[in-house]
């Protein structure tokens, strides 16, 4: 059976919640990440130094025993953060960049940023230092249509913010949208994007066709068929811009199943075995490896694993668990509605 042998991958984006939660998704991404960034948006959210230490630290205590993992800590960005309060951490250690949410674009984001101008002494001493933004890009003005609000961010917030601190390294995270990837592609420096499993298997017919599904819905939101294909482009062409961020992220099903559910999709279970899936289909095999495990070490100034990973193909699909249970709850596993074939053997 055909079989290929990769550096371990890392996760350049990642929901793992706390307490009941944490523990029972940690080992769904630890089976297959050496690494992840972990995003800060808990109740209340993570923004210091010592609150970070501290999430890091219940991670590693979760940790299933034979897994080698790294939680790379994230700072989550308020109006009120300080400038140097950032930059000690990211020089201790304590944390890999620092999150922008624009307040109330999605879940637990209304501690983000509502002017961006407050936070541009922060902005100029991460850009001075090297720490890295990673960019929640999302307008949330109610007149914009939801499904333009990642254009009209480029335009209105992270096209002006790059030309007032080109030094300043942006991850522009999840990316949904061709004017992302046309953005992303036509900056010359300190730009990088994540893109999502699910964005690149379900368009926003997945949501809204045959029926209201609420478990492909996440934010951004699923884009059109066109975009799709723009980032299906990206991620199958090798260009080191572009690398895997899962934004997995767990709700139990009563928090999703209901008349205002919640935004995030739990794609832990199954990333890489779609991914493969998606590079096998479109002749891009030798490229996987790239996007899941060389690109993102690469833009962030860190070593590619020196584990692997192997991926083998079955003669038949392979299934998944439709749920996991969790302490909270049972989390409904995303279903990619396409034949997986490929198996992670160790
Ligand atoms: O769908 C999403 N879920 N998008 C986000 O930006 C946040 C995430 C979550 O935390 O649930
Ligand atoms: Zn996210």
């Amino acid at each position: 059976m055909p079989q290929i042998t990769i550096a371990k991958p890392d996760d350049w984006h990642l929901h793992l919640r706390d307490g009941e939660m944490l523990k029972a998704v940690l080992p769904h991404s630890t089976r297959w990440a050496g690494r992840a960034i972990i995003m800060p948006n808990l109740v209340p959210p993570v923004v210091t130094a010592a609150d970070a230490a501290a999430y890091r630290d219940r991670i590693l205590d979760a940790l299933p025993g034979q897994d080698n993992f790294t939680p790379l800590m994230m700072l989550y960005l308020t109006e009120q953060t300080e400038p140097n309060d950032v930059v000690a951490a990211a020089q201790a250690g304590i944390i890999t960049g620092v999150k922008l949410y624009p307040a109330g674009a999605t879940t637990n984001s209304a501690s983000g940023v509502r002017d961006m101008d407050k936070v541009m002494p922060v902005l100029s001493a991460m850009a001075e230092a090297g720490i890295p933004l990673m960019v929640h890009g999302e307008v949330v003005d109610q007149e914009i249509d939801i499904f333009d609000r990642e254009a009209v961010f480029i335009e209105r917030v992270l096209h002006p913010l790059r030309e007032k601190l080109p030094e300043l390294r942006i991850t522009f995270e999840h990316i949904t949208t061709s004017q992302a990837v046309e953005y992303v592609r036509a900056s010359e420096a300190n730009l990088g994007a994540t893109i999502t499993p699910h964005h690149l298997v379900i368009n926003r017919n997945a949501i809204l066709a045959g029926g209201i599904k609420p478990h492909y819905y996440c934010l951004p939101v699923a884009k059109r068929e066109t975009h799709r294909q723009a980032l299906l482009e990206a991620a199958l062409s090798g260009d080191r811009r572009f690398f895997l961020g899962t934004d997995s992220a767990p709700h139990t099903e009563p928090n999703k199943l209901q008349a205002c559910g919640c935004a995030g999709i739990f794609n832990a279970p199954n990333t890489i075995e779609i991914l493969a899936q998606i590079f096998d289909d479109a002749g891009k095999l030798s490229l996987l490896e790239g996007f899941v495990s060389r690109h993102g070490p690469n833009w962030y100034g860190l070593p590619v694993s020196d584990e692997t990973i192997i991926l083998e193909k079955q003669p038949q699909a392979v299934t998944f668990e439709s749920e996991i249970m969790t302490g909270e709850g049972p989390v409904a596993v995303f279903d990619p509605m396409l034949d997986i074939f490929w198996k992670i053997l160790s």
